[in-house]
């Protein structure tokens, strides 16, 4: 089979990547000359584990192919996949269509045969009617069919989650386009993926409905670890808890700064503003996006208490800066709101990231970016953990405690153990979970429910 990808930013690159392993030819395509020429000379624009090697071994297997020259992408190919950028319009919240409706004109002008065009961007419900009207417009006599095949990625496994997912998830406007589909997808029958084919308008809600749930998940169990400081309990053990009931489920319930990203904070505000539209409010999600982007500013006003409350000329020292471990992206992440927060009460902040440095130094001016998490945390007064890189997991808390000034540290990703922190002479504090000094040290309190 043969398939386009138009747009080689996060989606389209590890999606038409992941397509050409499973066998099918693959041409991207995008409008980015630079980007373009640096994919021919098997340069990835973005930190993906495993990424390079999957690109490198298809295209040197003549599968993947990149191109900015839509026509010749089109070319006898079953399928169009749209995966351009939705970004939130600044303003009012809404997701800005305007590459995805740019992108169906000029498919239609280069429709020469019967194609399935499949919108993989999240984009709000009828958009993909929107794109098929679009197409039946400028190419009135054009054949073909609209699909709706919203991804599940996360990033830093985003390769995993395309092979094995949990399921596929297919909008499609008649058989043929589904079958096309199904077919595209044929090598995950043999790992019994269940594949849900439905409306156009299901699939593309079901996305929406998929991480705000998510979303909702991950600010449920931050309130719940805010009441276990303030009644004594341990958040973790209430997550083991609840995530046990299989109704419940134990992932996504992990607490922390709160949730970023470049999903969950623009797919919670386009889904809310999509029902206020309709006349049926998601009062749920409105109140989810409300309380993130509250905890977000307020955890800033926790390291500062660590400090003891007067951070001038005090020196932090941030470890982690990326939404999360495993990628170089910022886009709303936590340290965006904390980290200047820190800067305006006076603080010096002293960072390191593993992969996101080069990305924040231009979005936070102001930081002094050090070599390694010791360099950052040289002389500094509190240390801050801000994202749960696997390298931050197992510091050497003895010669951490040296470079200090005070042995402060504020987990904000609960990685270590608070009565394993007390007996190492740390003043330390976690998400949710009571001071060490009155636990006893057992590990159970640290468990990862990601
Ligand atoms: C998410 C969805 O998981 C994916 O299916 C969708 O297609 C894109 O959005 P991603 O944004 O890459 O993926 O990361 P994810 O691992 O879901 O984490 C999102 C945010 O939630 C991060 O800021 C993370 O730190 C936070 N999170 C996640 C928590 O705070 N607690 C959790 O238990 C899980």
């Amino acid at each position: 089979m043969r398939i386009a990808m138009i747009g080689t930013g996060y989606v389209g690159l590890v999606s038409g990547a992941c397509f050409s392993e499973f066998g099918v030819h693959v041409t991207c395509v995008d409008k980015d000359a630079d980007k373009i020429d640096r994919l021919k000379r098997g340069e990835i624009p973005i930190y993906e584990p495993g990424l390079d090697d999957l690109v490198a071994r298809n295209v040197a297997a003549g599968r993947l192919s990149f191109t900015l020259d839509l026509k010749e992408a089109m070319q006898g190919v079953d399928a169009v996949f749209i995966a351009v950028g939705t970004p939130s319009r600044r303003g009012d919240g809404h997701a800005d269509l305007s590459y995805v409706y740019g992108a169906a004109e000029e498919i239609a002008r280069n429709l020469d045969h019967y194609t399935v065009i499949v919108t993989k961007s999240t984009v709000p419900v009828g958009t993909g009617r929107e794109v098929e009207a679009i197409i039946r417009k400028t190419a009135p006599k054009a054949e073909f069919d609209i699909a709706s095949n919203p991804e599940f990625l996360r990033e830093g496994s985003a390769i995993g989650d395309f092979m094995r997912p949990d399921r596929v998830v297919i909008g499609a406007t008649s058989d043929r386009a589904a079958d096309v589909m199904r077919r595209l997808y044929r090598p995950l029958y043999l790992i019994e993926t269940p594949i849900v084919v439905t409306s156009l308008e299901t699939a593309e809600l079901t996305k929406y409905a998929a991480n705000t749930f998510l979303a909702a998940k991950i600010t449920f169990i931050n309130e719940i670890a805010d009441l276990c400081e303030k009644v004594g309990a341990n958040v973790h053990d209430v997550a083991r808890g609840i995530g046990l009931d299989g109704r419940i489920g134990k992932k996504f319930l992990h607490p922390g700064p709160g949730y970023g990203g470049s999903c969950f904070p623009k797919d919670t505000l386009a889904l809310v503003r999509t029902a206020q539209q309709v006349g049926s409010p998601l009062r749920i999600i409105e109140t989810v996006v409300d309380i993130n982007d509250k905890r977000k500013k307020q955890m800033a006003q926790r390291i500062i208490a660590a400090c003891g409350g007067d951070v001038t000329g005090k020196t932090i020292a941030v470890l982690g800066v990326a939404f999360k471990p495993n990628t170089d992206d910022m886009r709303d992440s936590p340290s965006l709101d904390i980290v200047p927060a820190l800067l305006a009460a006076g603080a010096s902040v002293r960072a390191y990231d593993p992969a996101a440095m080069h990305e924040a130094e231009k979005l936070l001016p102001g930081v002094a970016w050090a070599k390694d998490a010791y360099a950052a945390i040289d002389g500094a007064d509190c240390v801050a953990i801000l994202t749960e890189w696997n390298e931050f997991r197992a510091l050497d808390l003895r010669r951490i405690k040296a470079l200090l000034k005070s042995p402060v540290m504020v987990d904000l990703r609960n990685i270590y153990n608070p009565a394993d922190m007390a007996q190492a002479g740390f003043v330390y504090s976690s998400i949710g979970r009571p001071d060490g000094s009155a636990e006893k040290p057992t590990g159970s309190s640290a468990q990862s429910t990601l």
